[in-house]
């Protein structure tokens, strides 16, 4: 009898462990997807963990990486650092960057550094620059200035005259420089513009947060500054450069991607999103494709000198060949792809001409697979896609925006953009959706001479021919 018992209890046991539940399972509606097996090839192993420490490392460990200077020299050895481990051979590429202005302001309010725009058409100093005692001139008319400024620096508010006529006053009121402070609050300061003048003094502008500062501390006491300004000549950028070549191919004679990312940033700014977050994308996909067969040549390009006009990539397009051009059929650029920003629920496809192409194809093709949602074609340039589209390539840049208005985060191109506005979901979700999408690119072959075509699906939603809403 008890041996009975067991048994049935055992078949009892098997039954429902086996058992189709009572309540069938919701079934798979059309709003759950998964990848392709491919797509999970990258899932699967991106790693955002390993993203965000080159984050960190780029724009917390190195900070601003402003194009020509020695952080942006050591972000570039990072990257080949990083990609050398992966096992790709790397070169650089160095090219010439234009001369600029490189200036300072420091104050003896706490021995504070400020952060400047240099006007343009300012004066540059010597090496020790020019001091003086800080000296309110209100808006910079005529009757603003006392004897008291001879030699001295006249700290003047934007508005109601032109920057040139605020210098001009202040240099015949004798100023030895002058200090212009935004009259309306702002993260950055503005870039005074002299027109077609060229002043005879310095001439930096800074936020009006700092302006009302050194004004309520000269209210007191004395304030110096000095101001210093100079040209630097001769500078130097790089890109990083990894070829990945197809398997069993003839050298010369397949496809080639472009996977690319820039890495130096502006003034002041960690540059967390703009864009250690792209780099990290891309050197995280390059990890993981290192062992992947493909059939067409994956190149992972990093580029420097982007913050000053997209020099680094025009640089890069004007050495290929003509060879070279005519294999090349893509450019995925990831340029801002992390932001925390909650508006930025979207991820934008930018087009230099806003038409759909085979990048965002294969990008609308991978949302799809994968049930992502949130792309948009939109037609902008701005990176260093527009060097590939006027070399006759499909390319795009993905980049986080506020769908309706295409606003990027506050805190663009600040000293805010920093690792704490960063989004490790997001960079997940930006490594799966474009890893996924390149990978389905470049693992099978794509008629040559196809450019664009056949790219009318859509997830997302067309923004065709707007202008983005700009944040500055
Ligand atoms: N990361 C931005 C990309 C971007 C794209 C910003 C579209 C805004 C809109 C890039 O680094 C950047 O700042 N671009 C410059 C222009 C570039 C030619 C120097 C810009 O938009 O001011
Ligand atoms: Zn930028």
């Amino acid at each position: 009898m008890k041996k009975h018992i067991v048994v049935l209890a055992i078949i009892a046991l098997l039954f429902s462990m086996f058992q189709v539940p009572a309540v069938a399972a919701k079934p798979q509606s059309d709003t759950i997807h998964s990848g392709s097996p491919f797509d999970n090839k990258i899932i699967k192993r991106f790693d955002s963990k390993r993203a965000m420490q080159h984050i960190s490392y780029l724009s917390e460990d190195i900070g601003p990486r402003v194009t020509g200077t020695d952080q942006e020299k050591e972000a570039a050895r990072y990257i080949q650092q990083q990609m050398e481990r992966y096992g790709y051979d790397v070169s650089t590429q160095e090219f010439d960057i234009a001369n600029r202005m490189q200036g300072q302001l420091v104050t003896s309010m706490d021995d504070n550094e400020l952060a400047i725009r240099i006007a343009t058409g300012s004066s540059s100093t010597t090496e020790e620059g020019v001091s003086g005692a800080i000296y309110h001139a209100g808006l910079g008319e005529p009757g603003d200035f006392s004897e008291e400024v001879v030699g001295n620096i006249a700290l003047i508010q934007r508005g109601g005259l032109s920057f040139w006529e605020k210098v001009e006053h202040a240099t015949e009121a004798g100023a030895a420089g002058v200090i212009i402070y935004d009259n309306a609050d702002g993260l950055v300061p503005p870039t005074p513009s002299l027109g077609d003048n060229t002043a005879s003094i310095p001439v930096v502008a800074i936020t009006q947060a700092d302006g009302e500062a050194l004004l309520e501390e000269i209210e007191g006491s004395e304030v110096t500054a000095t101001i210093k300004i100079s040209e630097i000549t001769n500078q130097k950028s790089q890109n990083v450069i990894a070829v990945k070549k197809p398997k069993g191919k003839p050298s010369d004679n397949h496809d080639i991607v472009y996977v690319t990312a820039h890495y130096d940033s502006v003034p002041y700014a960690p540059g967390a999103n703009d864009n250690a977050s792209g780099t990290s994308v891309v050197l995280e996909l390059a990890r993981i494709m290192k062992g992947y067969p493909t059939d067409k040549e994956v190149r992972f390009v990093f580029f420097g000198a982007e913050e000053i006009g997209l020099v680094g990539s025009r640089y890069y397009v004007s050495q290929l060949s003509d060879n070279e051009l005519a294999r090349s059929t893509a450019n995925f650029n990831l340029d801002m792809v992390g932001t925390n920003w909650e508006e930025a629920t979207a991820m934008f496809v930018n087009v230099v001409d806003g038409a759909p192409n085979l990048v965002w194809q294969s990008a609308n093709d991978a949302a799809e697979r994968l049930g992502n949602d949130s792309l948009i074609l939109f037609e902008r340039g701005a990176s260093d896609h527009v060097a590939f589209y006027e070399a006759g390539i499909d390319a795009a840049n993905f980049i986080r925006r506020e769908p309706e208005t295409a606003a990027l985060e506050p805190w663009y191109h600040t000293p805010f953009d920093t690792i704490d506005k960063i989004s490790q979901d997001r960079i997940q979700e930006a490594g799966e959706l474009i890893g996924s999408a390149i990978y389905d690119f470049v693992r099978k072959e794509t008629p040559r001479g196809k450019k664009g075509q056949g790219v009318n699906k859509r997830v997302g939603n067309y923004l065709l021919n707007e202008e983005p809403v700009r944040n500055r």
